[in-house]
């Protein structure tokens, strides 16, 4: 059915990764484009022969052409992915997210790229009311969840078949616990294992919708393949199921917590309703929290 290439951009990250082992597997030939900026090498260390790997940002429309050569279908995951730092950078957040996008579509138009999948986010929605579906107005309350809108918005006015899967939060292995615009999930893992307490800004009631990475990537396959959509339609990605901070920090073991003010801004629920990405993709997430946590590593 695929003839073509695969194109992974971020390949190297966290979601990008495993996305790229899945695809080996199946014995697709994969070019990741990344910048390393917070992906790594060591990501795709066990496929160092079979994946093409071209070092550089999507900032680059040359740099897009080259990496889309001979490549059928394309899943854009390379952005800068921190709220915090939207703030302080805007622009650099116009430059990858919004100008990158275009760039990579620009260059999926002329190899003729059957799909592009896009890797939105639910920070598009900002404060909606959960189970949140894909017609809730949009509210992003950032630049980067304001540059994913457009960047969506740029897929639909693109020439190439495109979808917009909006993940919801997302967690597995090898998601950093280095920085703090990390995941709630690896900081409090690396916490629980350190036998240190973790810190929990307002009152812990606040809900987060978790996915894990293996859900994710067998959505993002069906994606890319399913004939219901190709019109750059946003479909959530999560299960449905908000879990509290604090329900969290003890399915992890963690320590008592320390609580800190209230992150200015910050959504309180946060939940999808993932019944359009059942009808369109036959997508359902399978891994439970509880199960999904027992498996990072
Ligand atoms: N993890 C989540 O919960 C979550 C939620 C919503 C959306 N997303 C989206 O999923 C995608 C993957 O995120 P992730 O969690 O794996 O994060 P990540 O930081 O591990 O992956 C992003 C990858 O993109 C690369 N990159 C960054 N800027 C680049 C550029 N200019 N050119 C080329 N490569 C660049 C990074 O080096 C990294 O490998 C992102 O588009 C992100 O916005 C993630």
């Amino acid at each position: 059915m695929h003839d073509g290439g695969v194109l992974v951009t971020g390949g190297a990250g966290f979601i990008g990764s495993h996305l790229v082992d899945q695809l080996v597997s199946l014995g697709r030939r994969v070019v990741v484009l990344d910048d390393l900026s917070t992906g790594h090498r060591e990501n795709l260390a066990p496929h160092a022969d079979r994946v093409v790997f071209m070092e550089g940002g999507v900032e680059a429309p040359e740099l897009c052409r080259r990496a889309c050569e001979g490549v059928s279908d394309v899943f854009h995951l390379a952005s800068r992915v921190s709220v915090v730092e939207s703030i302080e950078s805007p622009d650099l957040y116009r430059e990858v997210v919004l100008q990158g996008t275009r760039n990579v579509l620009r260059a999926a138009e002329e190899a003729g790229v059957r799909r592009l999948v896009l890797a939105s986010s639910c920070s598009v929605y900002g404060d909606a009311a959960p189970p949140i579906s894909e017609e809730a107005s949009l509210d992003p309350r950032s630049p980067y969840a304001a540059f994913k809108a457009e960047a969506e918005q740029a897929c639909r006015e693109a020439a190439v078949s495109t979808v917009c899967p909006r993940f919801f939060n997302v967690y597995g292995p090898r998601q950093r616990a280095d920085s703090p615009y990390s995941g709630v999930i690896a900081i409090f893992a690396r916490m629980a294992a350190a036998s240190k307490s973790p810190t929990i800004f307002g009152d812990g009631l606040q809900t987060r919708d978790f996915i894990h990475v293996a859900d994710v990537v067998r959505g993002l396959l069906l994606a890319s393949g399913a004939s219901a959509v190709g019109a750059g339609e946003p479909i959530n990605f999560g299960t449905g199921v908000g879990t509290t901070v604090l329900e969290l920090a003890s399915l992890l073991g963690c320590r008592a917590p320390v609580f800190e003010a209230a992150r200015e801004g910050e959504v309180r629920h946060s939940a999808a309703d993932p019944g359009l990405a059942r009808e369109r993709l036959g997508f359902e997430s399978r891994i439970a929290l509880q199960s999904g946590l027992a498996d990072l590593a």
